[in-house]
């Protein structure tokens, strides 16, 4: 039996491919690599001591999807492969809906011909309504305002309905607030296209002296300095999170919506000093207008990983600048296109 990690080569996916290795997993890798380097590959059965089939195939493509399931024993799906930069969705909304609304919709169709009914599903924060209270609960309303966000609150209200119209499918919908470092080794991490549009991606190339400085989107927010808060994860601990929960999913049916995040939230400028401690260099930034559609402040309660998936976020945020600095630093071809 194995588990089949689609959008496996992506920065998400490889972490969690590492670890399901490390804890004995058979993996089966499937993805378009339109966002991944090959290489990747390589990386993940360095660190996680094994190799793996791996699947160039577009998670719209049905039949090569059912073709992976002809020639492989697949116990449940972590699906990650989507697109997922919500500036882009704005601007291309048909292809982030098409590509992660209808590409759900394909693996779901394939998955129940097969008979495979357990998923573990990459969704986001980015789910919850604007106007929320802090911490975000899993039961408070979700909504969108962007293509991407939306595309991901579609996802888990198809995987919801499924659930319900079949109770045997099991189905963990993981909220994740703000991924961010690297694997400890220095050998895996994130390798955005272009120019970051995250704040810690961004920081780093601007630590690497790839780009001149930081601009902080905003300073004059209702927050401890005026800059944003975010709830930042280290991108490891993300990753166990998704292997406790495919336990979860292994005794459970139903689908489960659930954030993985610390219930901790740090600002722009509290990252920023944490990320200049990591590199040992000052990092120069500029104070910009606030960027459109950015809320002040949002973390996780993260109280219902803790008592379903007995998961707790363990590294601080200095770990997740140390790992992504050792990272950085150490890949030199990471430099952005301009
Ligand atoms: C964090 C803070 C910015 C860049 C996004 C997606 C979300 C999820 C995680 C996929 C904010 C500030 C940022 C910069 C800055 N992705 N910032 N200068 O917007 O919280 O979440 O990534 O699921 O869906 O929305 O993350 O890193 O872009 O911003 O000042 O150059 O950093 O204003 O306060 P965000 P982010």
């Amino acid at each position: 039996m194995a588990i089949l990690v689609t959008g496996g080569a992506g920065y998400i996916g490889s972490h969690t491919c590492v670890e399901l290795l490390c804890a004995g997993y058979d993996i089966v890798l499937l993805d378009n690599f339109s966002n991944a380097k090959a290489d990747v590959i390589h990386r993940i059965e360095a660190l996680g001591g094994k190799a793996f089939p791996v699947y160039e195939t577009d998670i719209l493509d049905e039949p090569g999807l059912t073709k992976v399931f002809q020639e492989r024993d697949i116990d449940a799906v972590m699906h990650f492969a989507g697109l997922k930069a919500v500036g882009d969705s704005m601007r291309f909304p048909l292809a982030y809906y098409h590509n992660n609304v209808a590409g759900a919709i394909a693996l779901c169709r394939v998955m129940a011909k097969s008979g495979c009914k357990r998923m573990v599903f990459s969704s986001s924060a980015t789910v919850y309504c604007a106007d929320n209270p802090i911490p975000y609960k899993e039961d408070y309303p979700t909504s969108a305002a962007n293509p991407y966000g939306m595309s991901k609150c579609i996802v888990e209200r198809i995987l919801q309905d499924i659930a319900v119209a079949d109770g045997t499918w099991a189905v963990a919908i993981l909220r994740y607030f703000n991924p961010i470092g690297a694997h400890p080794s220095g050998q895996l991490g994130e390798d955005p296209i272009g120019i970051p549009n995250n704040l810690v991606p961004y920081i780093a190339q601007v630590a690497a002296g790839r780009l001149d400085y930081l601009q902080i989107y905003g300073d004059d927010y209702n927050t401890i300095d005026g800059t944003g808060v975010r709830d930042y994860l280290h991108v490891v601990d993300l990753a166990i999170g998704h292997l406790h929960a495919l336990e979860f999913i292994g005794k459970n049916k139903g689908a489960h919506p659930i954030n993985l995040g610390t219930g901790t939230g740090y600002s722009v400028l509290e990252v920023l000093h944490a990320f200049e401690k990591a590199c040992g260099k000052t990092i120069p930034y500029r104070v910009a207008s606030r960027r459109s559609g950015d809320l002040a402040a949002y973390y996780a309660d993260p109280s219902k990983a803790q008592s379903l998936l007995n998961w707790t976020a363990q590294r601080t945020l200095d770990d997740m600048c140390a790992d992504m600095w050792r990272y950085v630093s150490s890949q030199p071809h990471t430099t952005p296109e301009a």
